[in-house]
């Protein structure tokens, strides 16, 4: 299933942006320049594309992605932006900046984007080419750094068709990029806002902009101390019990590929023909539905841990964790 059989073609920007246009439009992958680092673009409000990235990229985990949009006009539209928010946005937009805020409910974006996540990242970068691009898609355009996972975001197209050799089709050359250093990220969900990324927006222009930082915290709790270990995650009410093999009466079945166990209260199939970039695509939406106290529990199924796989299971670990001021404990009923 891997996407190992793309030609990649960088083609310059002025020539290439009616066929990047149409590629976003009909679902499929797009690198583009923006002023900090190449972007790796996709259709945000589509979950089947947006999990795409993640298999282009290769990367382990579904880090939440950064949406990019022309302007505060339309970023209203996904979040909600408080006085604080705005006096940022107002300072930095366009620009190397980008704001975590509360995603509203009916926001029209995939809930992979923002990996279950109640909030929502987002940029307005200054390039032409990357403007050009979410103007004429009419879409907003979900990127990460358009390279593979763990290696240095790129700065030019060559960078990127080096990496993304095979996994993206059009690469928009729109030369090397400024800053050269992604976006800086300001969590403005608060009153205060909080530095998740130093960037070329730095800490100075952001007191002056906002006034005083807020300290990194995890979950309200202590300070983090390795970046990513504490990372807040999508977790649903109900218990989630791994591995399910069999099912109990009362329990929700989160199953995946044609031989899912009978029995369950409610059952959804991630992917009934065992396909990891639809059953990426499915993760959040179908936990999000099965979490519903008129079951005792979420059972899931095996997910093979092979390319996606590892990334769908990471999620489902963590969501399984026990956690602080979590009232049960999933149980095997087979075994109770
Ligand atoms: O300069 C940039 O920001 C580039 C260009 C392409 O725009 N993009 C980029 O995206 O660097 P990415 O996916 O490599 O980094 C996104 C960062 C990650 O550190 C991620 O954890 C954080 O933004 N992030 C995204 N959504 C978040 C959320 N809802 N809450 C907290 N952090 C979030
Ligand atoms: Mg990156």
């Amino acid at each position: 299933m891997m996407q190992s059989e793309i030609e990649t073609r960088s083609r310059e920007a002025a020539e290439g942006m009616e066929e990047a246009v149409a590629l976003l439009r009909a679902g499929q992958l797009v690198a583009f320049p923006t002023e900090t680092v190449y972007g790796l673009g996709a259709d945000a409000g589509d979950d089947r594309t947006v999990a795409k990235i993640f298999e282009a990229k290769g990367r382990p985990r579904f880090n939440p992605l950064i949406v990019h949009t022309l302007g505060v006009d339309w970023a209203v539209r996904l979040a909600e932006l408080s006085p604080l928010a705005e006096r940022l946005a107002e300072a930095f937009w366009p620009g190397p900046f980008t704001l975590v805020l509360p995603r509203r409910s009916n926001a029209p974006l995939s809930l992979l984007v923002s990996a279950g996540l109640d909030t929502v990242a987002i940029r307005v970068p200054a390039h032409p080419v990357a403007r050009e691009l979410l103007r004429r898609s009419a879409r907003f355009v979900a990127a990460p750094s358009a390279n593979r996972s763990g290696a240095v975001s790129p700065t030019t197209a060559a960078h990127v068709a080096e990496s993304l050799a095979g996994r993206v089709s059009l690469v928009l050359d729109g030369g090397a990029c400024k800053v050269g250093l992604e976006s800086t990220v300001v969590d403005a969900t608060g009153e205060q806002p909080v530095l998740l990324r130093p960037g070329g927006i730095t800490r100075e222009m952001i007191e002056k902009a906002a006034g005083p930082l807020a300290e990194k915290k995890s979950n309200g709790e202590s300070r983090i101390t390795s970046p990513g270990q504490l990372e807040s995650h999508y977790a649903p009410a109900l218990p989630l019990r791994l591995n399910a093999t069999s099912v109990g009466a009362e329990e929700a079945l989160l199953a995946f590929g044609p031989d899912a166990p009978a029995g369950a209260a409610k059952t959804l199939n991630l992917s009934q023909g065992g396909n990891l970039v639809e059953a990426a695509a499915n993760l959040f939406a179908m936990l999000r539905a099965l979490d519903d106290p008129a079951y005792s529990g979420i059972a899931v199924v095996p997910v093979p841990e092979r390319e996606l796989g590892a990334a769908i299971n990471d999620r489902l670990r963590r969501a399984a964790a026990p956690r602080p001021g979590a009232a049960t404990v999933a149980q095997d009923p087979s075994k109770a």
